[in-house]
């Protein structure tokens, strides 16, 4: 059961009201234990907010596969988005086969090996460096596919450094300093990203960063990537300031704009479904549950940052206090244990309640591990209605073995 469904006497946040349908959709789990679920229909809502950011403004909107790449939503990505943003051959494959559209790359750096793989598949192609461009130079023009520059404004709007691309001495992009002209040869665009989970508000001013520093080369390219980091579909972000900055900035400068959001297409549309398994008790009460923090929810100790639980508040808002601890032998394989330590219930939890972490399809199921042997999260999809729950995926020790040797 889910023990949170006792919450009538509990205002709910507002991201429980958006994530209201687990409690249809719980049921229709069983044993499936963990499990990432995406609700379907709000990925298509989230797709159609870009779908006319991309036709408003007249841009490409790109899925960026590190984000999300759940590979079954392909086919309905596709319907929306002019393609996907990746960042390795594997990715570049998946796009590929499985989406059809355009494939743009960018990486800090490819192989020889990486790049006689990715010139095939990618329509776009952007270097991190000129001695990259320089090395790739004789593949790439022979290809006849589009070649780009990542540069870096040094205009930091992300405030946590570990995600902020022009933090000092940054490995990510060409600053002004280091840009050749001379050797841009036939480079047809220039690629920024800068943001992170953030408004059109800060794109504007690094927009002005980038057009100050770069814009004097913009007469002889084609193109603009302005990256990911866009939380365009998340309430409250100005997508009429985002439409206006980008033809404004189509007219001054005839660039064609391409952007890549990840986090952006999967926000609001999954959760990670897991079950308690034990209570102990070490100052205070601990449920062990079937996932884990570093295992299946890395960011959560990477950034790191607490995840919400369905019906479940800071520990001591609510009657039952309890820390989330991970099945892995990490000694702080705790889910959201630091700072307020835990979470806090209306009924005491029990073996088999199901705990709902929210908003967990974008960086979790593609940056999950089998560190301990320990199972990923199967995969499924749900419909709210008519209720449709589809297991898309069970791993198995077939995943684990295949992965070693
Ligand atoms: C080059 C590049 N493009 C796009 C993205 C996607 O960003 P987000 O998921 O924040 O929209 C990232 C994320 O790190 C990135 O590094």
């Amino acid at each position: 059961m889910l023990p949170t469904s006792q919450k009538e006497d509990t205002m709910e946040t507002s991201l429980e009201k958006q994530f209201s349908w687990v409690e249809k959709m719980v049921p229709y789990l069983r044993e499936e234990s963990p499990c990432t679920v995406v609700n379907l229909e709000v990925l298509q809502e989230n797709l159609g907010i870009l779908e006319k950011v991309q036709a408003q403004a007249g841009c490409k909107v790109l899925v960026a596969l590190k984000a999300f790449a759940m590979w079954d939503t392909f086919p309905l990505m596709a319907q929306y988005l002019s393609g996907a943003a990746v960042s390795s051959p594997d990715e570049a494959r998946l796009a590929y086969e499985m989406m059809g559209k355009e494939v743009h790359a960018y990486a800090p750096a490819y192989s020889q090996k990486d790049m006689r793989e990715m010139v095939e598949m990618c329509d776009h192609i952007t270097f991190n460096s000129f001695s990259q461009w320089r090395e790739f130079r004789t593949m790439m023009t022979a290809s006849q596919k589009r070649i780009g520059i990542r540069i870096n404004p040094e205009h930091s709007e992300a405030e946590v450094d570990l995600y902020n691309p022009c933090a000092r001495g940054s490995r990510l992009g060409v600053t002004l300093a280091q840009f050749k002209e001379e050797e841009l040869g036939e480079v047809s665009g220039l690629h920024f990203h800068t943001l992170c989970e953030q408004g059109a508000e800060p794109l504007v001013r690094t927009l002005a960063a980038v057009e100050e520093k770069f814009g004097r080369w913009f007469p002889r390219l084609i193109w603009i990537n302005m990256g990911g980091g866009h939380h365009i579909t998340k309430p409250g972000y100005n997508r009429r300031l985002l439409v206006q900055t980008i033809l404004d900035f189509k007219k001054r400068t005839g660039l064609e704009v391409i952007l890549e959001p990840g986090e952006a297409v999967a926000i609001g549309t999954g959760v990670l479904v897991s079950t308690v398994l034990d209570i102990v008790e070490n100052d205070g009460l601990i449920a062990m549950l079937d996932t884990s923090a570093t295992a299946h929810m890395p960011d959560t100790l990477e950034m790191p940052y607490r995840p919400e639980v369905y019906g479940a508040r800071k520990p001591g808002e609510l009657p039952f206090s309890y820390r989330l601890g991970g099945l892995t032998c990490l000694a702080g394989d705790m889910i959201g244990a630091r700072g307020d330590r835990g979470y806090s219930f209306n009924k005491p939890l029990n073996v088999g309640d199901k705990i709902v972490f929210l908003d967990m399809s974008h960086y979790t199921t593609v940056k999950t591990t089998t560190f301990n042997g320990v199972r990923l999260p199967s995969l499924a999809t749900w419909w709210p209605d008519p209720a449709e729950f589809r297991l898309v995926r069970r791993f198995g020790y077939a995943d684990f073995k295949g992965r070693l040797s």
